[in-house]
């Protein structure tokens, strides 16, 4: 079977650590492997609009901020397919045929659906389009016949949407047209869902709680520094049960990290044992923290600020990008309303 891979966000703004962490350091890892037919990255600006229909500036801006991001953690316009969703005019029409098969109880009781309309606070006003996203995008990735969804945990309810469209369809037109996806995740736990640096459970840009990838040394340090701890005396045993500072070193200290900013531990089990039994401050702590922060992000900042002035580059391999994703979208589209005998002249 070929291995179709398909992924995107939000262009809501500049994208963080957990995006990082949770998908895109996955991503340039399948790209590094090669082991795929296509691979395809979409910056998900229709779907961004369903809750910021008032700010279309806003969204179009981050495209580009977005794209950044991509190439300063090492995604490839050689071996990835860029294109934005607004442009393949494929995929609302999918969508409309794709509404059809999902009882709008089904769509009201989406779980990461849920969760956004209550911390959006859209009051009583939530948009149609908003509940329908799951659908539209559920049109993204049967577009393009996407077996492989590299992203977030939270995305999960999404795909779970899109497999119960795939299997309506094909049954009801007694056909093999869509293609069933299913989600690649990471496999260290502290990546899945990276907490916010107020410990919320999510970075969320909505929630002002997030550590950027084109954030400076400073920054990065201040943002560190501000983490709330339990407090203690030094020498009393430390906790690390919902401990923030842990729950980044998990995701992003690495054995190299040890030997260079704090030779006294071989690792990061080392290092817990002797937290759990005390005599290591927090200031300590998050020291080593922004140190393996730092060094993780610093080359992707450089990279970041020499594509800054390049936006007709970014802007010209979007385009290109979207032209393929049009043709493939397109012909899908044909194979659907094919198998619906909705194909009259
Ligand atoms: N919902 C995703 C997010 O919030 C963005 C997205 C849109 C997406 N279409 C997709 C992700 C298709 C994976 C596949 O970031």
């Amino acid at each position: 079977m070929s291995k179709i891979i398909l992924t995107g966000d939000r262009p809501t703004g500049k994208l963080h650590i957990g995006h990082y962490v949770g998908s895109l350091k996955e991503r340039v890892k399948l790209q590094d492997e090669g082991d795929y037919d296509a691979f395809y990255i979409m910056i998900a600006d229709a779907q961004a609009l369903t809750d910021n229909a008032e700010n279309p500036e806003k969204i179009r801006n981050s495209v580009l901020e977005v794209m950044m991001d991509y190439l300063a953690v090492g995604l490839d316009p050689t071996k990835v397919t860029f294109f934005i969703q607004s442009e393949v005019r494929a995929l609302p029409e999918l969508t409309a045929y794709y509404m059809n098969f999902v009882p709008y109880s089904r769509v009201v009781r989406n779980p990461t659906v849920k969760n956004e309309i209550k911390t959006k606070n859209f009051g009583r006003s939530v948009p149609m389009g908003f509940v329908n996203y799951p659908i539209s995008q559920a049109a993204d990735i049967t577009a393009f016949k996407a077996n492989l969804v590299p992203a977030g945990e939270d995305q999960e309810p999404m795909l779970e949407q899109t497999r119960e469209i795939v299997r309506a369809f094909n049954r009801i037109y007694r056909s093999q047209v869509l293609v069933e996806c299913k989600a690649i995740l990471p496999e260290n736990q502290a990546c899945l869902r990276l907490p916010g640096t107020d410990g919320d459970e999510k970075m969320s840009k909505s929630i002002g709680n997030c550590i950027y990838l084109s954030d400076d040394a400073a920054t990065i340090k201040k943002k560190v520094n501000s983490i709330v701890t339990f407090p203690r005396e030094i020498e009393a045993p430390g906790i690390l049960e919902g401990n923030v500072l842990f729950t980044y070193l998990e995701a992003f200290a690495k054995d190299e990290d040890f030997a260079k900013f704090y030779p006294e531990f071989k690792n990061l089990t080392k290092l817990k044992e002797a937290y759990v039994k005390g005599g290591i401050g927090d200031g300590r702590v998050k020291k080593f923290l922004f140190e393996v922060l730092d060094a993780e992000l610093t080359p992707i900042r450089e990279r970041r600020e020499k594509l800054a002035g390049k936006a007709d580059e970014l802007m010209r391999i979007l385009e290109e990008g979207t032209k393929k994703a049009n043709q493939v979208a397109d012909a899908t589209l044909e194979e659907v309303k094919n198998a619906m005998g909705i194909n009259y002249f």
